[in-house]
């Protein structure tokens, strides 16, 4: 939250409250709120949209290099502006988009590095394998598993007819373990070729805007992590580590671990 923070030009200070906000904003991708919990997050969506109108009001003033200056300055082809309706919606996504499917992304790989047997020391050997870890857990746990869609035509797919202007839900969990494409798919595997080629990120005009941008905060976080500490365990042996309610999101409840400082990092601490 403090990268994207710094990056929309917003005060490093906020990113608290902007943290606070997104956890409330896919609160109703688990589908099962009370009337009271609807209405907690409809006020709590205004009060970051109305930040966000202050914060974008602030670029036209004083313009910055930042992604709010750039927003509020873009113009489409014909040189008008976007709507404040577009806009809000460009900085909402790049908030929200930015922080649960990243935060869940690492926890997430943090969960997998530690349930498969082999992989910490492999990566701590083989700190370039950390690149096909992270493909590999965007692969096999999908932060955003699915996602809505409707059809502008009828569709053909696998002899069923898909009607236009049909609601299809996009399962890209699903194809990211189609084993016609990844071999074995359920195996977490550092040596595999195609790795990158999953569906975590969407595909085509919907293609996620941040993907390079996660990759490398996911491939930093763990190049530190395992820089610094090693044996990553779970910290209580009897934990079921359960994920949110939810369709779109995968998102796990929490996750408590323990590491020991690693050699390298005890020498540093030495000196
Ligand atoms: C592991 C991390 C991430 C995952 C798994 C992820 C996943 C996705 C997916 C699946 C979509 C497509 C949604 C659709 O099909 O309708 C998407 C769109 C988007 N993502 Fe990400 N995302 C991640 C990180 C980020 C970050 C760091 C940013 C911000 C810089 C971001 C900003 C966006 C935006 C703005 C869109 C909308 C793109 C558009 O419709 O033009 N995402 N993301």
């Amino acid at each position: 939250m403090s990268v994207m923070t710094v990056l929309l030009g917003l005060p490093l200070e906020d990113h608290e409250i902007l943290k606070h906000w997104t956890d409330v904003w896919v609160l109703p991708f688990s589908h099962a709120m009370t009337p009271e919990q609807e209405m907690y997050v409809a006020k709590e969506g205004i009060a970051l949209q109305q930040y966000l109108l202050a914060a974008m009001d602030e670029k036209r003033q004083n313009p910055k290099e930042d992604l709010l200056t750039l927003l509020v300055q873009s113009r489409r082809e014909d040189g008008s502006e976007l709507t404040t309706h577009e806009m809000l919606g460009f900085a909402e996504q790049a908030v929200v988009g930015a922080n649960e499917t990243t935060q869940n992304g690492i926890a997430m790989a943090m969960q997998m590095l530690i349930e498969n047997p082999g992989i910490e020391e492999r990566l701590h050997d083989e700190p370039a394998k950390i690149r096909t870890f992270v493909e590999e857990c965007l692969r096999l746990q999908s932060p955003t598993a699915g996602m809505y869609r409707t059809t502008t035509c009828d569709v053909e797919m696998h002899a069923v007819t898909i009607p236009a202007e049909s609601v299809v839900h996009l399962r890209f969990a699903a194809g990211n373990r189609d084993e016609r494409h990844f071999p074995e798919p359920g195996k977490l595997d550092l040596d595999r070729r195609n790795a990158a080629s999953h569906l975590a990120f969407s595909q085509a005009v919907h293609h996620c805007l941040g993907a390079p941008l996660a990759r490398l905060e996911l491939n930093l976080s763990f190049q530190i992590l395992l820089e610094r500490r090693k044996n990553f365990r779970f910290a209580y042996a009897e934990e079921n580590y359960d994920h949110v309610p939810g369709l779109a999101l995968r998102q796990l409840e929490y996750l408590w671990i323990k590491s020991d400082p690693a050699e390298a990092a005890m020498d540093t601490n030495a000196a």
